[in-house]
């Protein structure tokens, strides 16, 4: 079969060669039967095209230097280059070819990474996100340059999977002084923030169709992770001291259990202490893992904050995340676990076969950061800022909305939740503040749908109060007044 020119269009200008030699490739790959295909003698083409037989002969060349094409002596150019890789046609099946599914594709399918809400710069009253206008951006970039000046030539080969050591003995000294939680450097990965080590652990643990207990409301960022990793999902209620464990109690067949002890997200309770030993005690009684999620366990305004599971675990059993997120910022993707000692052997083979580590920049700045002292101090101006954004929000929102509308009380984190009637309400006022600007997250939308839910949890408001300062706090509630009232 002869190959027929008419069709192929090209542009004129610049590039000729380049756009022939790309769409007789194209004609030749769409052709079923490529082996047949001849090709016209350049001196046809290029009359057929009105370009130059230079032309023809340049995009000749490159079909014969990829192999698509071959002359025959005495019988022209034909594309038979790529029969050894075409089905012959008996093999050939007629119908349109079915793609293969893996079961992660299937797992995959329906799911919108994209956010609804978070794009674009901070707005009040956006759920996530902490007071990163205040990084203190010079000193990062100096640490920065100060890295680079110094040409870190042992940095810049293949690094430990694990991460950098002076970042995670340095990590190991602040999670006993802060959280007094005693671990060892070898104990600590260095991961792309608090969802990575998620991913990591459920990757690690779970096998297709193992049972997860997770809070419900819940992280859907997590809840997803762990589906995506194969478990089938097991909402447990909320009340007011975090995970309801008599409900939990009745679950003997979970791997695991996610949990977000410090400050529930995005209820924002505490897990009580008589809660946090009988969750310890239920993982123990039926040979299961927890993963502690203590994303934004450095804000805590009053009291004392309680010990971390993995603080109080004899077992071995959980699986402490952290992360800089919510002390630097979120696009950092800068996280830490640290796990039993058995299970790091295994998850450092998992990580270097993934990608390796983190780039040696950012953890070597990251180790200097706290070194120097810039990170506790940061962490003070950030726990004071909060604080006082927290305070801006329940001051303004007192005399506007909370007759109708009160707000719990708020000892920790960087969001409330508060409850309403019921899911038509949840829709209007979302949907009034949204046409206003101010981003207000439905407490339904973190809910497992046919899942344990305590009545409380089905409707309601979700609202970060860290994200922008005092005053476009105020604005958002007085926009949020003309919306509402
Ligand atoms: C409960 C919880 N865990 C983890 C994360 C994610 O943290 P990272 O940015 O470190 O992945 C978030 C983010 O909002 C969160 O709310």
């Amino acid at each position: 079969m002869n190959l027929d020119p008419a069709g192929i269009t090209l542009n004129g200008g610049k590039g000729l060669a380049k756009q022939l030699y790309l769409a007789l490739r194209q004609r030749i790959l769409a052709t079923p039967d490529t082996y047949r295909i001849k090709l016209p003698t350049s001196r046809n083409l290029a009359l057929a095209l009105q370009v130059s037989r230079n032309t023809v002969v340049r995009a000749y060349d490159q079909l014969y230097a990829e192999g698509i094409i071959n002359s025959r002596v005495g019988d022209g150019t034909y594309a038979d280059g790529l029969a050894a890789a075409v089905p012959k046609p008996d093999a050939r099946i007629s119908a349109a070819p079915v793609m293969q599914q893996s079961s992660m594709l299937q797992r995959l399918r329906g799911y919108d990474t994209r956010r609804r809400m978070s794009d674009g710069p901070a707005r009040a009253f956006r759920l996530g996100i902490p007071a990163y206008d205040l990084f203190p951006n010079e000193i990062w970039g100096r640490l920065h340059s100060q890295f680079w000046r110094h040409a870190p030539l042992a940095q810049m080969g293949y690094g430990d999977a694990a991460g950098s050591v002076r970042l995670r003995e340095l990590i190991a000294a602040y999670l006993r002084q802060a959280r007094g939680l005693v671990c060892a450097p070898s104990q600590i990965m260095i991961t792309a923030g608090a969802l990575h080590g998620i991913a990591l652990c459920a990757q690690l643990l779970l096998d297709a169709g193992d049972k997860v207990a997770i809070e419900n409301p819940c992280y859907p960022s997590a809840a997803a992770a762990l589906t995506v990793a194969g478990a089938q999902l097991v909402g447990i209620a909320l009340d007011q001291d975090g995970m309801d464990t008599a409900q939990l109690a009745q679950h003997a067949d979970c791997r695991m259990a996610y949990v977000t002890p410090s400050h529930q997200y995005p209820v924002g309770v505490t897990l009580s202490l008589a809660r946090r030993l009988e969750l310890l005690a239920w993982a123990e009684r039926h040979n299961t893992w927890i993963i502690e999620d203590d994303y934004d366990g450095e804000y805590r305004y009053d009291g004392t904050p309680l010990a971390p599971l993995a603080a109080l675990d004899h077992s071995g059993r959980v699986l402490y995340v952290g992360t800089f997120s919510k002390i630097a910022f979120p696009g950092l993707r800068l996280g830490y676990l640290v796990l039993p000692p058995k299970l790091m052997p295994a998850l450092i083979a998992l990580r270097a076969m993934g990608d390796r580590h983190l780039p040696a920049a950012d953890q070597a700045v990251m180790a200097e950061f706290i070194a120097a002292g810039h990170f506790q101090r940061h962490i003070r101006r950030m726990r004071r800022a909060s604080r006082a954004r927290r305070d801006a929000l329940m001051d303004a929102w007192a005399p506007l909305f909370g007759q109708q509308l009160p707000l719990p009380k708020v000892a920790a984190g960087l969001h409330l939740s508060l409850p309403l009637a019921s899911a038509g309400q949840e829709t209007e006022l979302v949907a009034k503040a949204l046409a206003v600007g101010v981003e207000i997250n439905p407490l339904s939308h973190f809910c497992l749908p046919g899942q344990n839910l305590n009545p409380l949890h089905r409707a309601g408001l979700a609202l970060g109060f860290a994200g922008v300062d005092e005053a476009s706090i105020r604005r958002a509630l007085l926009s949020l007044q003309q919306a509402w009232l």
